[in-house]
């Protein structure tokens, strides 16, 4: 991947190399990615499950988006970064949705910005604007309680019809590139196929032109149960814990901070401290 990722090389990258996306949410995230060197991060709205609490991405609001995309800015210098636009910002209108993508670039700092769903009249107006747009097709979680919970989508030969359908739309819009999340592996291949951007999946199966995680899932820091297109390749919340509950003994027993953990005078106003604190002034 050249030095800078940018939304050209993103483009020229189909049937060239995969792409590697994932997940950042603040500074040692987006640092821990840019030097492991993937393409690009995405400070998804996941931010409102796996580091806010909350159940669903719903909740997640644009000022708590600004709020971390700006640290995983101040982190990089050299991924794509998009941020995902949060539920409510760009459904309601055209021109609604110009102003959250306009505000994420000029306030939060980011190089694009990606939206769930067939939206094709906002994606256009966002490209006019000069904010790219990454799609996001599939399980879009935004729309779980229209699904009626986490499922796969795509699975009828009309929906995976719709779903080639839909991703030719908003290649026509404008957009750079799509995610294909909670797709069968044979349908996320065939909308792979039927487009030139690149397509980025997330339980889509291999056929898609790069994947994408959740941070927290690959270094194994969200609690079970796990999708099942995600192996951890670390166990960072097990690793964690382990860490503060020996550091807790170790406070409790009395072991840190030791002699050498701590400051001290220097040895003539240590010896005058003396005098004063045993009276011997
Ligand atoms: O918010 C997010 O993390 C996402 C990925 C799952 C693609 O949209």
């Amino acid at each position: 991947m050249p030095r800078s990722v940018t939304v050209p090389n993103v483009l020229a990258s189909k049937n060239h190399r995969r792409l590697v996306m994932i997940t950042a949410y603040d500074a040692p995230t987006a640092r821990w990615a840019e030097n492991a060197g993937v393409d690009m991060l995405l400070v998804g709205d996941s931010l409102a499950m796996v580091v806010l609490g909350h159940d669903t991405t719903l909740a997640v609001t644009m000022e708590e988006m600004l709020h971390h995309a700006r640290a995983v800015m101040r982190a990089q210098s050299r991924c794509l970064v998009v941020g995902d636009l949060p539920f409510g910002t760009y459904q309601d209108s055209v021109a609604g949705a110009v102003r959250a993508g306009v505000r994420y670039l000029k306030e939060g700092g980011v190089h694009a910005v990606k939206l769930e769903g067939v939206w094709p009249d906002r994606v256009e107006a966002l490209v006019a604007a000069g904010v790219p747009v990454m799609g996001h097709l599939g399980l879009t979680p935004q729309s779980v309680h229209a699904f009626g919970g986490y499922r796969v989508q795509g699975k009828t030969v009309d929906a995976a019809k719709a779903m080639i359908a839909h991703a030719r739309e908003l290649e026509d819009a404008g957009c750079f590139s799509v995610v294909l999340e909670g797709v069968p592996a044979e349908v996320a291949a065939e909308v792979t196929n039927a487009v030139k951007m690149p397509t980025i999946g997330i339980g889509a199966g291999p056929g898609c032109d790069g994947q994408v995680l959740v941070i927290h899932d690959l270094l194994g820091m969200s609690p079970p149960p796990r999708p099942r297109f995600v192996s951890p390749y670390a166990m960072l919340g097990e690793a964690a814990e382990a860490a503060i509950a020996h550091w807790a003994r170790d406070v409790r027993d009395g072991h840190v901070p030791t002699a050498a953990q701590s400051y001290h005078l220097n040895e003539d106003a240590a010896r005058r401290w003396r005098q004063i604190t045993k009276g011997e002034a």
